[in-house]
């Protein structure tokens, strides 16, 4: 069902790999709710070809671009002014460790890959928002949101050196919405979302122990990745003017739970 939260609303989402992707899905949501965007991610996941059918299905224009470029970056915000005039939102949903991909323990990372890591899933984030501001592309009253993960928060085996990328994360969306609040009114907050299977998500080491622990350890269970989409359109709609700087999570309870019944009850003597 549809609500217009977001009509006349335009953005850029970024991460769309496939159907499972998390901003595949935000981008299906926003469309059903009125915005227009851009979708972008990395040439490398352009030549897959897949980005195109949701291009089609949603209408909009696709840049490529490496979020580690400031030229692609900078190539990516001039296309978008040149199509929209300013913008109201911004999704970040982008994560890649080498580290997790070459299986590297986090005790024995490799400095090259940690920083590479940190570069695409964190740095780009306030790279994405200077440029933004920079080009003063932002409505008053628009809202950045990003994607993170409880793992910046507690010790979680296999997450790797992705919970230091999505502490700092945090970190930046708090600080650069401080500047991005004062100065333009734009809000910055990220959404800590529950274990989700899509490409990512099963690059994690024991990712689907993990998925099965979450969901028996929150009250509610796992959020679906739709469901992230759902709140991801609150973020963006004018339903949420006053929130900002905040690491909202996304997660069933997960966060705020020690241990469920459900996971109790695995634990007794016999
Ligand atoms: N899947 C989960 O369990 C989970 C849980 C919490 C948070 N998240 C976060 O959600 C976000 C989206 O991940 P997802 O689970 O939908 O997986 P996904 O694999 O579908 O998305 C990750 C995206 O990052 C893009 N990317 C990687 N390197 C890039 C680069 N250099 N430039 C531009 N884009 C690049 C990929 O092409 C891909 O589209 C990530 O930040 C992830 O950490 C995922």
């Amino acid at each position: 069902m549809s609500y217009n939260l977001l009509k006349g609303k335009k953005g850029i989402i970024f991460g769309a790999l496939n159907v499972d992707s998390i901003a595949w899905k935000v981008a299906l949501k926003a469309h059903e709710e009125g915005a227009e965007f851009i979708l972008t991610n990395a040439p490398v996941a352009l030549r897959m070809g897949e980005l195109d059918e949701l291009a089609k299905a949603t209408g909009s224009d696709v840049v490529s671009a490496d979020v580690t470029s400031m030229e692609d970056l900078e190539n990516l915000f001039n296309k978008t002014a040149e199509k929209f005039g300013k913008i109201d939102f911004i999704l970040h949903s982008i994560g890649m460790s080498v580290n997790v991909r070459k299986k590297i323990p986090y005790t024995e990372s490799n400095y090259d890959f940690y920083a590479k890591g940190i570069d695409i899933s964190a740095i780009s984030f306030h790279r994405v928002m200077k440029i933004a501001k920079e080009k003063d592309i932002m409505n008053e009253w628009g809202s950045i949101v990003a994607l993170s993960y409880i793992a910046a928060q507690l010790a979680i085996p296999g997450y790797n050196d992705m919970s230091d990328a999505k502490s700092l994360l945090e970190s930046i969306a708090r600080t650069f919405g401080y500047y991005y609040g004062l100065d333009k009114k734009v809000r910055v907050n990220t959404i800590s979302q529950s274990p989700t299977k899509t490409t990512a998500g099963n690059g994690i080491k024991g990712f689907n122990s993990l998925y099965n622990f979450a969901n028996s350890n929150s009250p509610l269970g796992n959020a679906s990745s739709e469901a992230c989409a759902d709140y991801c359109i609150t973020l963006f709609s004018d339903l949420t003017k006053y929130v900002t700087m905040q690491n909202l999570y996304h997660d069933g309870g997960f966060s705020k739970t020690a241990v469920t019944d459900r996971t109790m009850s695995h634990f007794e003597e016999r």
